[in-house]
């Protein structure tokens, strides 16, 4: 599927153009200042997942996400199911406006997700079989990450590939792929996505790896190391682990000495480490909101002292950056109908103690001796 490079960077220059970024001025983009200022200065890429739609009907929130934010992720506009309306069909509008507003705002892109087991379109899931898998898979990825060769910093190519309760002896998960594929659609999916951009940091990324006191995330640490170090063994280009960090408020904050060893396990497989969906789920916490604000920020600041004393962590990504627009008002809504408050900024856009524990985790962390990761 040849990739039509030129809608793309026309695209682009227009977007660019309405900031003066390509008017012929000198690129000029907000100073860099928030959380991603005082993160850059210890060594951390900051950056949250957006909807395009936000950024471009708030200009307050677009101020904020340049002031803060020096990488965004793409919530949802690179997934299947909204990239892929139909068999040999992509729509990319979405996509390539969340690269634009980047670009715009002078930030990198981290791009979600390749390769997942949800957010599939129905035709997938119909359609797929032993016999056409591999060419769908490769040909998705050769054209979604070659369209973005060069402009996108890492991907998710395969998102939550483990789930210890699918009783596999490898801990896989039974998914789409697995079920046509075999083990190898994750080499082969890593394999695809370093043709198609030499340049891109791609990362295996998952969920449940936070907590020292939770047995399934302890099992599921070992699992995926076993993982981990078997395809390193066998040359697949997987350069970094995600770990998504979608925490939660109503349980003890327990991230401790084992967290600490698996970051280093993982680090010592040469990978490096992102946490790239962090938030604080505040659905079960009771009181007044300056109350679910503390305890809030008392789970970024534990998680990230802990995960900011591994220098092999090179980024840090909130999944929104403000209450104003979180999935979780949907995915996680109180049941006393109060506005859930799981990231640094309120919904007026101001910054929150999460922020601030934030900010003296990013500036409390030890100067990270150079790590090849
Ligand atoms: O865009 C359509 C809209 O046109 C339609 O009217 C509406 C109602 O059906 O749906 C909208 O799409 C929704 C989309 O979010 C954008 O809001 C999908 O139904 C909904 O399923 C989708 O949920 C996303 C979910 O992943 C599934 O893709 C969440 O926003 C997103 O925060 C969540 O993020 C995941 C990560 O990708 C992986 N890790 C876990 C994380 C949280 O669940």
């Amino acid at each position: 599927m040849p990739v039509d490079r030129s809608s793309l960077s026309r695209r682009l220059l227009l977007a660019g153009a309405g900031a003066g970024l390509f008017s012929g001025a000198s690129a000029q983009t907000p100073p860099r200042s928030g959380l991603s200022g005082i993160a850059a200065r210890h060594g951390v890429l900051f950056g949250a997942a957006i909807e395009p739609d936000t950024v471009d009907s708030d200009p307050a929130f677009a101020a904020l996400l340049a002031r803060e934010c020096a990488s965004l992720t793409a919530e949802n506009h690179m997934k299947w199911n909204m990239l892929r309306p139909g068999p040999g069909r992509f729509e990319f509008e979405g996509a390539d406006r969340v690269v634009a507003i980047a670009r715009r705002q002078g930030a990198m892109v981290h791009g979600h997700c390749l390769v997942w087991h949800e957010a599939n379109p129905a035709w997938l899931v119909r359609e797929l079989t032993t016999g056409n898998a591999q060419a769908l898979l490769e040909g998705h990825i050769g054209a979604v990450a070659g369209r973005y060769a060069g402009l996108i910093r890492s991907w998710d190519v395969v998102n939550e590939a483990i789930e210890r309760n699918d009783r596999r002896p490898d801990g896989l998960r039974k998914s789409l792929w697995l079920n046509v594929l075999g083990p190898d659609y994750i080499p082969l999916a890593f394999e695809a996505a370093h043709r198609a951009d030499p340049g891109a940091r791609l990362l295996l990324s998952d969920y449940g790896l936070e907590y020292d006191d939770e047995p399934w995330m302890v099992e599921k640490r070992e699992t995926l190391l076993e993982l981990l170090a078997g395809w390193k063994r066998s040359g697949a280009p997987i350069h970094a682990l995600g770990i998504q960090g979608h925490l939660i408020g109503h349980r003890p904050a327990s991230f401790g000495p084992a967290l600490r060893k698996f970051l280093r396990d993982v680090s010592s497989l040469g990978l490096g480490i992102d946490i790239t969906e962090l938030d604080v789920n505040d659905q079960n916490l009771h009181g007044s909101a300056a109350h679910r604000d503390r305890i809030v920020a008392q789970h970024y600041r534990a998680f990230l002292q802990v995960a900011l004393s591994e220098p092999a962590v090179r980024a840090v990504t909130t999944w929104g950056l403000s209450d104003r627009y979180t999935s979780k008002s949907s995915m996680s809504a109180r049941s006393d109908g109060t506005g859930v408050r799981p990231l640094p900024f309120d919904q007026s856009l101001q910054p929150k103690q999460a922020w601030f524990a934030m900010a003296d985790a990013f500036a409390q962390r030890q100067h990270p001796e150079k790590t090849r990761n």
